[in-house]
């Protein structure tokens, strides 16, 4: 008989031999441990030690009704024993023609129309697709191009990197789809001097740098801008008031695409079903993925207008455009339970109650050297980490790599919490969790961060 010590050690020898975890510098466990989770509770998961960590990001922005959810496992199994799989191409079944009504009811304005996928990538790449023959069918064709914000996370297959605007990530794999242009981002923290004083004016300013782009690219090359409601990479930037209102005016002025990248802001996370829904904007294609299921199967997906929809649902055109596994029959029950639960347990009322108590709880770790700004909406926050308070001077490299690399990520684990020190642009750690949590989990998420943070700044 394997005894508990053996299946552990076991586990550990096969991730290492025969895993490949994703984004992860794998050396960093020649002799360290694999965090192994194995289950899941509520706001917590635990390790194969049975020691228990608060998904303070809700796994990676997925888990929005908590884990063990027994009535969402039971959809997806009756799902499973009744029709487990059968395409979208040329065919249809229930649970996704029930789930695009019911998104299609959600969904803001005229989005009525529904193309499932199978994950955000391809959400954000289909939308690109959808552009680009909408154009060629509309006496357009040579509107290509897209523009993202600087820094912006939009996925990693080729297409969806080509909107991402992080550098790092795409060197490796240059050259890219051509067409993806960039602009400046809505991080008031460090906005422009010019603008610096004034959010209003800075909000202003960063919508006008997408007209400028769109007049320094030519305005027919340009099919699309994609924009989340807050960005998230670079630690949760929100709009500033007004600045989508503008976005709109400009891509309607042009004839340019808004597309709202909702992958992570969709279904709670921002307090809405959809975050354009929030900040008060029409898109023409909303993408999502993620909390769509809270994580119990994949699924995303983009919901698209009735006037984008209008060529192909008139004449002898079709989207030439598919995935196998997209709109999966598990996964849309799912996802219909998964919403089935917001509704019962009113989640959107629950981060609309508690997310000043939310903010407030983060705001009391600014009395920290090493805390620049705590900044976010609804449930999503991200702490900017600085060296210097006064002139907000950001850390060099090879101190980001031993405090964020080196220290904070393994430190906050081991303190039992679920976060990201990320600094794919000036270092921060990001907070999701998980839309069930209460001011108990905002305490505890404050209590670890106090601790470790007032160590890191002892190791600088
Ligand atoms: C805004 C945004 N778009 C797209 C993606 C890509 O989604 P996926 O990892 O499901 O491909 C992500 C993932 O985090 C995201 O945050």
């Amino acid at each position: 008989m394997t005894s508990s010590f053996d299946a552990v050690s076991n586990l550990q020898e096969a991730a290492k031999r025969n895993l490949w975890l994703h984004f992860t510098r794998m050396s960093g466990y020649e002799d360290g441990e694999v965090p192994v989770i194995v289950r899941g509770s509520g706001a917590y998961v635990f390790d194969q030690h049975g020691k228990r960590y608060l998904d303070g990001l809700s796994g990676l922005f997925v888990s929005q009704v908590g884990h063990g959810r027994q009535e969402i496992a039971e959809a997806g199994a009756r799902q499973a024993s009744e029709l487990a799989y059968f395409p979208l191409w040329s065919y249809a079944h229930p649970k996704a023609i029930e789930l695009a009504q019911r998104l299609a009811e959600l969904a803001p304005g005229d989005l009525n129309r529904v193309f499932f996928t199978t994950s955000g990538s391809e959400a954000v790449e289909s939308a690109w697709k959808l552009a680009k023959q909408y154009f060629k069918l509309t006496g357009q064709p040579e509107r290509y191009k897209v523009i993202s914000r600087d820094i912006a996370y939009h996925g990693t297959s080729m297409g969806a990197l080509a909107v991402t605007g992080l550098a790092d990530i795409k060197y490796p794999f240059e050259p890219m789809t051509p067409g993806g242009v960039r602009v400046p981002n809505t991080n008031f923290y460090r906005a422009p001097a010019f603008v610096s004083d004034d959010l209003e004016a800075f909000g202003r300013w960063a919508a006008d740098e997408i007209e400028r782009a769109i007049l320094r690219e030519g305005p027919k090359s340009v099919a699309a801008v994609y924009l989340e409601p807050v960005q998230n990479s670079g630690g949760c930037f929100p709009p500033p008031p007004g600045y989508f209102q503008r976005v709109r005016e400009i891509c309607d002025t042009y004839g340019v695409l808004l597309v709202s990248d909702e992958v992570i802001c969709a279904f709670g996370r921002l307090g809405y079903y959809f975050g354009s829904e929030r900040y008060g904007y029409q898109p023409d294609i909303i993408t999502f993925a993620k909390g769509v299921t809270s994580g119990y199967a994949p699924l995303g997906g983009m919901m698209v207008s009735d006037a984008l929809m209008e060529p192909f649902i008139t004449g002898t055109a079709t989207f030439l455009h598919g995935i196998t596994f997209a709109g999966h029959p598990v996964s849309t029950a799912v996802a219909l339970a998964n919403l089935d639960i917001f509704e019962k347990e009113d989640l959107l009322g629950n981060v609309r109650a508690n997310e000043r108590a939310f903010r407030a709880t983060l705001e009391k770790l600014v009395d920290l050297p090493i805390v620049g700004e705590v900044r976010g909406a609804g449930y999503f926050y991200g702490i900017e980490l600085v060296k210097d308070k006064a002139t907000r001077e950001t850390f060099d490299d090879d101190e980001s790599e031993r405090l964020l690399r080196g220290f904070l990520s393994q430190a906050l684990f081991d303190a039992g919490l679920v976060c990201r020190a990320d600094d794919r642009g000036d270092p921060v750690i990001q907070l999701a969790p998980p839309l069930i949590c209460g001011q108990e989990h905002f305490d505890e998420m404050e209590r670890i961060l106090r601790a470790v943070l007032t160590e890191a700044w002892t190791r600088l």
